[in-house]
């Protein structure tokens, strides 16, 4: 059992058992469905949603008019009550949450509507520190970051202007600057960027980049404004109350990168690898970690990305190491072709990167791919 093909057969036990760090979601959707109305005005505005985002990803949301994007974002911001489904923020599920527990939560989060409804007798100074005193911050922390937040934004020579004064750009990137003061976790913005000319829009969305990488700041505007989208780390676009589509930019170009430079998923087209990198999930793991145990049932196929892992047979109560596997090979692909159990545990060697594909995406990519489907069931031929 020394040949790579030999070792990757080994099929492997579910992620779901693994000690691999799982990164914490900022917000996670399930199954959310949202109704307008009572009787028979009653009208379902958002079917069956589902949606992760990470800490310090920056999530654009696009799709037409009256496709749900602000009736999800207002879900999210604890400004509407979860009717049905589950929705995570910053850890706290929303469904059924206490008052007290919503506006413990609030403070967390930074809103940039469409309507600013700035206060006309304040100066932006004082409408941003507003906010700032609302949350209780410190007054000198306070002060410097709304100088900043505001000269940042293009209005360091208006900051003691009323709103009378100012165009309606400058009226909104004041209320840009009111829904950041506080160093929020996650900023909800709905076309921030609307009524902003090409340059000042540039600025809002780099200030987004700014905060994400400097502050872990978890980010989800929606946008109409194509041009704006490189900043994303994550599309989502939205029609009929359904997410249509949900792509990780980034991650997703780096996991196709590596898939290309192997031959089990060479015949794949473009579009059908960025279709699976898509699904892929990432999963970390510290040395001696158990990453699948014998026996257990298979739910996901693993990919090593960085890093090795021991495989280990247990028969007749003797564990024995029968395989090392590296970068580009593969476990987990054989219990979930045959709805077996995993017929090894595998342990990491090393700290591990793995991408991890769940069952039905696998089944799915074996159809579309005859060398992947060969191989893994040549692989598995061999072994029987
Ligand atoms: N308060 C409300 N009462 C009744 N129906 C509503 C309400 N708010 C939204 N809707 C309906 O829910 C659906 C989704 O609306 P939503 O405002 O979320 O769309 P949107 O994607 O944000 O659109 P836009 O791009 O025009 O802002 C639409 O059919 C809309 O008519
Ligand atoms: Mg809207």
């Amino acid at each position: 059992m020394s040949s790579p093909q030999m070792l990757n057969s080994l099929p492997a036990t579910s992620g779901a058992y693994t000690n691999g760090m799982q990164i914490p979601k900022t917000v996670k959707v399930g199954h959310l469905n949202h109704y307008f109305g009572e009787g028979e005005l009653r009208k379902q505005a958002l079917y069956h949603n589902n949606l992760e985002v990470r800490r310090g990803e920056i999530v654009i949301m696009t799709g037409p008019s009256g496709s749900g994007k602000t009736t999800l974002l207002t879900l999210v911001g604890t400004l509407r009550t979860v009717q049905e489904g589950s929705l995570k923020v910053l850890g706290h599920e929303l469904n059924g949450a206490t008052n007290d527990a919503i506006v413990r939560l609030r403070q967390e989060l930074g809103f940039i509507f469409q309507a600013h409804n700035l206060f006309e007798s304040l100066t932006a100074y004082q409408n941003v520190n507003m906010a700032a005193e609302l949350q209780g911050m410190n007054r000198k922390l306070a002060d410097e970051r709304i100088t900043y937040l505001l000269t940042r934004l293009g209005l360091g020579h208006r900051i003691h202007y009323k709103p009378k004064s100012l165009s309606g750009g400058q009226k909104q990137r004041v209320a840009i600057a009111r829904g950041l003061v506080h160093q929020p976790k996650l900023v909800l913005a709905d076309e921030p960027t609307a009524a902003l000319d090409e340059q000042s829009g540039r600025e809002v969305v780099t200030l987004f980049q700014e905060l994400a990488r400097n502050e872990g700041c978890t980010i989800i505007m929606v946008t109409h404004d194509n041009r704006v989208l490189d900043v994303a780390d994550r599309i989502v676009n939205m029609v009929d109350g359904r997410i249509r589509s949900d792509v990780a930019v980034h991650e997703t170009s780096v996991i196709c990168e590596f898939l290309r430079r192997y031959p089990l998923f060479a015949d794949l087209q473009t579009s059908t690898l960025t279709e699976v990198a898509d699904k892929m999930m990432v999963e970390e793991a510290q040395p001696e970690d158990l990453v699948i145990r014998q026996g257990d049932p298979g739910e996901l196929f693993y990919l090593i990305r960085s890093g090795r892992v021991d495989v280990v047979v247990e028969e007749n109560g003797e564990k024995r190491k029968v395989a090392e596997l590296g970068e580009g090979q593969y476990f987990g692909e054989a219990a979930l072709l045959r709805d077996e159990p995993r017929n090894a545990t595998i342990v990491a060697r090393t700290k591990c990167l793995f991408y991890t594909l769940g069952k039905v995406d696998f089944k799915q990519v074996l159809d579309r791919s005859k060398s992947f489907d060969a191989e893994v069931r040549a692989v598995l031929a061999s072994r029987t």
